[in-house]
């Protein structure tokens, strides 16, 4: 099929370079020209593993091509995927001004019976909008089908490839039979299409999110009060799991979830919730929560160091909002360093992607570390943020040497207390009792 996909964002690329490697003929468009000569160039903008190799794969093999030119990129194709940008807006709710704009911009190109497809994550009752949008410019009722996007970042090629499931809403079962023929090389595992209304897919999306934010703020409160009762939040998630109506999936407690996704997402079904007359009573206690959890160590660090943490250094491991990404959208490192650094501590940080995105932000406030171990030398305090795998076994006997005073602060649970106890650590973690 000729594809063209509308936006070159997380979505968009991952999306239309793997349809492309599955064999189609992919147009990816964007306004961004510098963006686009980038890609022609090879140049990816995000940092997603295997994301580069598939681009340059299927570019050389001519399947996968960039411009800027919507025109063109349009008229051709069979299906039309829009994967513009949704971000949140003042109020909370998701911004759709670029969506409004795409569509405005394919209206006179599109092929008669193209189906137009949304891949952004937007608020239920955009399909029909567009429809009547298109309908409007066009003088047609054309395709326009909701195909919500599952995949996360860091392991966003994998998902797309192998998804658990495919959703789709559409007006019409012929257009779900075009839809199901794209995703067919995808579903060889038996994995399920499932096709609804356009409206169903859409809340699909945003019930998904909210549901996994949810699971997280929760096991996150729960991780707090055992702290406050001396239980172990890893001897109750264990102790919870087997039941496999509750599962092990999505409970391991932390510093609050970051990323592009679930705070957006909460907050915009909070702002639809609340446009509709219902009180969103737990999604805005999710986001609460959520906010409340990224300070998680405040009142720790400020008791360790008697109130006071002028002068102070502090080493930080891992600024991405989770592992394998660059992304720090929403991350919780960034609100404990804007806290240190208020309260007059010195910080120096390390994470194997996102220096860079760290540093277009926060400038020289603070030192980068190209190695793990040149962010904990001389620190008072080493914080753990993020769990990328290159913090799971340090030498700890090292560490213990670079550091002026052996006290970890673990936001992702990754060392045993016990353990740190006996290599003379003082260690704080989540839910779990602070050993010494
Ligand atoms: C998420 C959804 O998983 C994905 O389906 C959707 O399309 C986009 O949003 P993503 O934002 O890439 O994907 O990240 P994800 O891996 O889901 O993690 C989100 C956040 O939750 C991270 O900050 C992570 O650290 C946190 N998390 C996750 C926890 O704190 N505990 C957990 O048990 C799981």
């Amino acid at each position: 099929m000729k594809i063209a996909v509308i936006g070159t964002g997380y979505v968009g690329l991952v999306t239309g370079t793997c349809f492309a490697d599955s064999g189609n003929n992919v147009t990816c468009i964007d306004i961004n020209e510098k963006k686009i000569e980038g890609l022609k160039q090879g140049e990816i903008p995000i940092y997603e593993p295997g994301l580069a190799e598939l681009v340059e794969h299927n570019a050389e093999a001519g399947r996968l091509v960039f411009t800027t030119n919507t025109a063109e990129g349009v008229k051709d194709a069979d299906v039309v995927y829009l994967a513009v940008g949704t971000p949140q807006g003042d109020d909370g709710s998701a911004d759709l001004s670029a969506m409004w704009s795409v569509v405005k911009a394919i209206a006179p190109h599109i092929r008669e019976d193209a189906v137009v497809v949304t891949k952004s994550t937007v608020p239920v009752g955009t399909n029909a909008k567009i429809f009547g949008m298109l309908k409007e410019l066009t003088g047609r009722e054309c395709d326009v089908a909701s195909n919500p996007e599952f995949l996360k970042e860091g392991a966003a090629i994998e998902d797309f490839m192998k998804p658990d499931r495919v959703v789709v809403g559409v007006r019409r079962p012929e257009v779900a039979d075009v839809l199901q023929q794209l995703y067919q090389p995808f579903l060889r595992t038996e994995k399920p299409f499932i096709s609804m209304s356009p409206e169903s897919a859409e809340m699909t999306k945003y019930v998904a999110n909210a549901l996994l934010a949810t699971k997280i703020s929760f096991i996150n409160e729960m991780a707090n009060l055992c702290e406050k009762m001396g239980g172990d939040i890893n001897d109750v998630r264990r102790g919870i799991g087997h039941d496999s109506r509750i599962g092990f999936a999505f409970l391991f407690p932390g510093v609050g979830y970051g990323g592009s996704c679930f705070p957006k997402d909460v907050r915009a079904l909070t702002a639809m919730s609340a446009d509709h007359g219902c009180e969103p009573t737990m999604l805005r206690a999710v986001d609460e929560v959520n906010e409340r959890q990224k300070s998680v160590f405040n009142d720790k660090l400020e008791e360790h160091f008697g109130g006071n943490l002028k002068g102070k250094t502090i080493g930080i491991w891992g600024l991405a909002f989770k592992p394998r990404t660059d992304d720090i959208r929403e991350a919780p490192a960034l609100v404990l360093i804007n806290w240190l650094l208020e309260k007059g501590a010195t910080v120096k940080a390390h994470d194997p992607e996102a220096i860079e995105n760290v540093e277009a932000e926060l400038g020289d406030k603070i030192t980068y570390c190209d190695r793990r171990m040149e962010a904990i030398e001389g620190v008072d305090a080493l914080v753990i943020m993020t769990d990328w795998k290159d913090y799971h076994s340090p030498d700890f006997a090292e560490m213990y040497q670079l550091m002026k005073s052996p006290v970890v602060f673990d936001g992702r649970n990754l060392y045993e207390p016990e353990r740190m106890k006996r290599r003379g650590y003082k260690y704080y973690s989540i839910g779990r009792p602070m050993v010494q």
